[in-house]
C-alpha cells in the first residue's frame, strides 16, 4: 500500500492539485503574453480559480506558487493536522502524551498522519519475503504503522535491495530501554534482509535543544555508540556516525542538506514541527539533517554516488515529523522516498498516558541500572492494573490493557503462549500484580545484564571501526 490510500493523493491530492494549479497558471501566462482571444483567457482564469478553491478545501491552505504542500496536510475530512489539537494526543518527536490509560490511539495516529497499517497481509508478506518467523515485534502489533513497504518488498523480490536507516539523540550518557526498541528490530531486519545499515547520532541536534556543550554531546554520541554496537549490528554491514563528526567530512552529505534546506520553507517547518520566531536558526534548519541520511548518495562511500538505493527507517512514531517532510522533498530533488517502519511507544513505568523518557529518571529503567535498582523501579512505579485488595483481585481480575508490567511483558517476553497465559490468568485474577511484577523483573534482569556485559566488551577500536566512512559489505 503506498501513501495514495494513506494520506489522499489520488486524484485530488494536494500534490496533484498543486501541479495542476502551476500548469494551470503557466497556460494563464502564455495565453496573456500571446493576447489570446479575451473568452479563452477568461475560462482558462475560471479553471485557476476553481483549483485553487479545491486546493483551499484539500489542504486548509492557500495555494502559493513555489510553496507545495507538505505531506503533513490532512484533507479536512481526516481531522486536524497539528498534533494535540482538539483533545487529540500530543505525538511529535518533544512529547507524548494521552489521557487514555492504554496508551495513545495508534489507530488514530495512523489516520492524522496518513500512514498505513502494518496489518497481517504485510506481516505475511514479510514472513514470505525473508522466509523467517516474523519478529514478535511485528507479530504483536507493536510495529503497527508504514509508508511504502510493500514497495520495498516488491523490489527486493525482484532483487533490488534497500538500505536501513536510523537514529539516536545523544542526550545523555545512559539510553533507556525504550531507546532499544528500534535498535533491536533494526538489527532483526538487518539479519533477515542482509542489507546495510546507517545510524545517525545527532549529537548537533541535543547541542540546539538541551542546554548541553558540544564536547557533552559528542562524548555521549560516542558511548550511546557502544550501547548501540552491544545490540549486536554487524561491523561490515553498519556505519554509525555523529553529525558533528561527520558533516564535516563528506561533501556529499552536506550537499544534500543544503539541497534539502532549499526545498523546505519556513512556513513548513513551523506547521511541521511547531517552532516560533524565538526558536534559534539552528533548529529550524536542523530537520535537513534528520534528513539527509535517507538518500543513498549522502554515502558515496558505502554506494558508490548512487542516489537510487531505496532507503527503510525503522524508528518509533515521533521521528514521523521528519520523514514526512523528508518524503515530501525527495521528488522535488530527484530521490526516492524513504520508505518507513512505525514502532508504538515502549510506555513510562507511572503508566501508558506517556512514553519512557531519559529526562524523567522515575520514568525510565536505564540500560546501565542494576538488579536491585530495576526491582525496586518495577515493584514501586510500575503502574498496576491490578485491585486494591487480594481478595478483590481474586474475584474480579486485573485489567492488563492498562497494567505496565503487562505491556512491558509484550515488548520482551518471546513466547506467545506464555505471554497469553499470563494475560488470562491476570484478567482473571489467578495472578496477583505482584507475581506479575516478579516475572517482569525475572526477565528484565537477566536482559539488562546480558547487555552490560556485551557493552563491557566493546572497545574503543571497535567504536572507531563503526565510525569510521568506509565500504559496506553488501549485494545490491
Ligand atoms: P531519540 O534519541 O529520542 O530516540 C532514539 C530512537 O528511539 C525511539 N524511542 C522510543 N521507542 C519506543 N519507546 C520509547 N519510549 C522511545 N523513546 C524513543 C525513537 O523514535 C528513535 O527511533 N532525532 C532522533 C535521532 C535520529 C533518528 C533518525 C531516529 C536521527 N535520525 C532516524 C530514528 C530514525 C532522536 O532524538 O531520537
Amino acid at each position: 500500500m503506498t501513501d495514495c490510500q494513506g494520506n489522499g493523493e489520488g486524484s485530488n491530492s494536494p500534490m496533484e492539485l498543486y501541479e495542476k494549479l502551476n500548469a494551470q497558471g503557466d497556460i494563464v501566462r502564455s495565453l496573456k503574453t500571446a493576447k489570446a482571444e479575451k473568452t479563452e483567457i477568461d475560462a482558462a482564469v475560471q479553471l485557476l480559480l476553481k483549483l485553487k478553491t479545491d486546493y483551499k478545501q484539500v489542504t486548509g491552505q492557500d495555494y502559493k506558487a513555489g510553496c507545495p504542500p507538505s505531506e503533513n496536510v490532512v484533507a479536512s475530512d481526516n481531522g486536524p493536522a497539528l498534533d494535540g489539537a482538539d483533545g487529540e494526543d500530543t505525538v511529535d518527536p518533544w512529547n507524548v502524551a494521552t489521557t487514555n490509560a492504554k496508551g495513545v490511539d495508534y489507530d488514530k495516529l495512523i489516520v492524522r498522519f496518513g500512514s498505513s497499517k502494518i496489518d497481517k497481509e504485510l506481516v505475511d508478506r514479510v514472513e514470505k519475503v525473508s522466509g523467517q518467523k516474523p519478529h514478535r515485534f511485528l507479530r504483536r502489533g507493536i510495529f503497527f504503522s508504514h509508508r511504502d513497504m510493500h514497495q520495498v518488498l516488491d523490489a527486493y523480490e525482484k532483487h533490488k535491495s534497500f538500505y536501513l536507516y536510523t537514529g539516536r539523540g545523544p542526550s545523555s550518557e545512559a539510553m533507556h530501554v525504550g531507546h532499544l526498541i528500534p535498535f533491536i528490530f533494526t538489527k532483526w531486519l538487518q539479519d533477515v534482509f542482509d542489507i546495510p545499515l546507517v545510524i545517525q547520532l545527532t549529537d548537533d541536534e541535543k547541542y540546539l535543544w538541551k542546554d548541553l556543550t558540544l564536547e557533552e554531546c559528542h562524548r555521549f554520541a560516542v558511548e550511546n555508540a557502544k550501547d548501540i554496537i552491544a545490540c549486536g549490528f554487524d561491523v561490515n554491514k553498519t556505519f554509525i556516525f555523529s553529525d558533528l563528526d561527520y558533516m564535516g567530512a563528506s561533501p556529499e552529505f552536506y550537499r544534500n542538506v543544503v539541497k534539502i534546506q532549499k526545498h523546505v520553507t519556513f512556513n513548513q517547518v513551523k506547521g511541521i514541527f511547531g517552532f516560533t520566531d524565538s526558536d534559534c536558526i539552528g533548529k529550524i534548519s536542523f530537520p535537513a539533517i534528520q534528513a539527509a541520511p535517507s538518500f543513498s548518495n549522502s554515502f558515496p562511500q558505502i554506494f558508490g554516488g548512487r542516489k537510487d538505493v531505496q532507503c527503510l527507517i525503522p524508528c518509533a512514531i515521533d521521528q514521523d515529523p521528519y520523514f514526512r517532510m523528508t518524503r515530501d522533498v525527495a521528488p522535488r530533488i530527484g530521490y526516492p522516498k524513504p520508505a518507513l517502519l512505525h514502532s508504538t511507544f515502549f510506555p513510562a513505568l507511572q503508566g501508558a498516558q506517556t512514553k519512557m523518557s531519559a529526562s524523567d529518571a522515575n520514568s525510565s529503567i536505564f540500560l546501565t541500572d542494576t538488579p536491585k535498582q530495576i526491582k525496586n523501579k518495577v515493584n514501586k512505579h510500575a503502574f498496576s492494573g491490578g485491585k486494591d485488595t487480594v481478595e478483590e483481585h481474586r474475584k474480579h481480575g486485573g485489567n492488563p490493557d492498562v497494567d505496565v508490567s503487562f505491556m512491558y511483558l509484550t515488548f520482551f517476553l518471546e513466547d506467545d503462549e506464555q505471554l497469553e497465559k499470563i494475560r488470562q490468568d491476570y484478567a482473571s485474577g489467578a495472578l496477583l500484580t505482584g507475581e506479575l511484577k516478579k516475572i517482569l523483573i525475572e526477565t528484565l534482569q537477566p536482559m539488562i545484564a546480558q547487555h552490560q556485559e556485551r557493552r563491557k566488551l566493546v572497545t574503543e577500536e571497535m567504536v572507531q571501526q563503526f565510525m569510521t566512512p568506509r565500504p559496506l559489505n553488501f549485494k545490491l
